[in-house]
């Protein structure tokens, strides 16, 4: 299936203790404390020292490299758990009631400390940053990184995430959008409460808001590239309290999903004119309020075109294969890929007849053997990004 990895058994030991360790004790965003102390005693017992905490849970373990010259380059993995009950029934299954490690970041965590332990064995040209981020479920953990100094001078960045949808042994490092960004929106609808049998005396938001929701479909279906993909979707409608009685205002909230910046700006923008003109109709008044989430990911073409060859070069000709359709969650490593060039990578993790059991699960499970690809290909990254930032 995959070329013999760079680890030794009691490395390869170690790593699935680890995991299996952080996949028993998950932690929520911002809470990644026993996380936090768990990947310090294990880098530490391994001989990596230059470690600091940053972004309050969060960690950078720095690898020299072997020319001081050479710029920095950073890999990239995420600790956070979710509010979610397991039911894999691993045998080392969450012990935090209504909490798991349902999207992989236990693996993720544990491939980031992979690929420290491979790069302080056997140094890249460039220094490497290890980045242990914290709070990505809620969007936030890549910002607080990006507010300290840990990726001071760094040229390239590089991280990934386990996908059932691809078998163990394969990857996807493609260029371009991999997820959508996550904006989501509230719209009031301001008119006048009546009777409800004197409609004539009224405002009403109900019936504005009921044309709003069926207007905002015509902007993925009129006004953006059918080659490109978008979602606009209403996920609450509040208005009113009495079946008789037409209320003063009503409620939208939504979320905008995008896969490139210039189809983000078109749907927030297109959002804002409609619901303002279907209120103007209706005598209402709207009152818009966009909270940016995170931006879409897009892999630089260079970063990608490495990342593709780091995959190839440790597991052999055939592992890279096409992503398909694009994901349209979203992921913050894209507030990285908006100030650094760098590549974001999907990592095979369906076990052979397997299903393809989507992340956020309560049945979700990683088969354990992507955790070393993962290091050894995100090692890999840093290495060749080193080789070409040395020449
Ligand atoms: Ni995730």
């Amino acid at each position: 299936m995959t070329r013999e990895l760079p680890f030794t058994e009691g490395e390869r030991e170690a790593l699935r203790a680890l995991r299996r360790d952080l996949h028993a004790h998950p932690e929520l965003s911002w809470q990644e404390t026993r996380t936090q102390q768990t990947l310090e005693r294990f880098l530490r017992q391994h001989g990596i020292t230059d470690i600091e905490p940053i972004a309050r849970t969060g960690l950078v373990a720095r690898i020299p490299g072997r020319d001081a010259s050479v710029p920095p380059v950073a890999l990239r993995g995420d600790i956070d758990a979710l509010p979610i009950t397991e039911a894999t029934g691993l045998p080392f299954t969450s012990e935090n009631p209504g909490v798991m490690h349902a999207c992989g970041h236990d693996v993720h965590a544990s491939w980031a400390a992979g690929a420290a332990l491979l790069l302080a064995r056997d140094p890249a040209h460039a220094e490497v940053r290890v980045i242990f981020q914290p709070a990505e479920e809620v969007g936030e953990g890549a910002r607080a990184v990006l507010e300290s100094d840990a990726l001071e001078g760094v040229r390239a960045i590089f991280g990934a995430h386990v996908d059932r949808r691809f078998a163990v042994g394969e990857v996807v490092a493609q260029a371009g959008p991999l997820a959508a960004s996550t904006d989501t929106f509230t719209i009031t609808l301001h008119g006048a409460g009546a009777h409800g049998a004197r409609p004539q005396e009224s405002a009403d938001p109900v019936v504005g808001a009921a044309e709003l929701i069926l207007a905002l479909q015509t902007i993925v279906s009129r006004r953006l590239d059918p080659a490109l993909p978008g979602v606009v979707t209403v996920g609450t409608v509040h208005a009113g309290k009495a079946s008789n009685v037409i209320p003063e205002s009503a409620e939208l909230t939504g979320t905008i999903r995008a896969t490139t910046p210039e189809t983000r700006t078109l749907l927030a923008g297109e959002m804002e004119r409609i619901a303002h003109a279907v209120a103007a109709t209706h005598r209402l008044r709207a009152t818009v309020v966009l909270s940016e989430g995170t931006p879409p990911v897009v892999n630089e073409t260079r970063a990608a075109l490495l990342a593709a060859q780091a995959a190839r070069t440790v597991l052999g000709a055939d592992a890279v294969v096409p992503l398909g359709t694009t994901n349209m969650g979203g992921e913050d490593f894209a507030f990285y890929l908006e100030r650094m060039p760098g590549c974001f990578l999907r990592v095979g993790a369906r076990e052979p007849g397997g299903e393809a059991t989507a992340a956020h699960s309560p049945r979700f499970h990683p088969d354990e053997e992507c955790l070393f690809i993962g290091a050894a290909v995100l090692a890999q990254c840093a290495r060749m990004a080193g080789e070409t930032l040395a020449t």
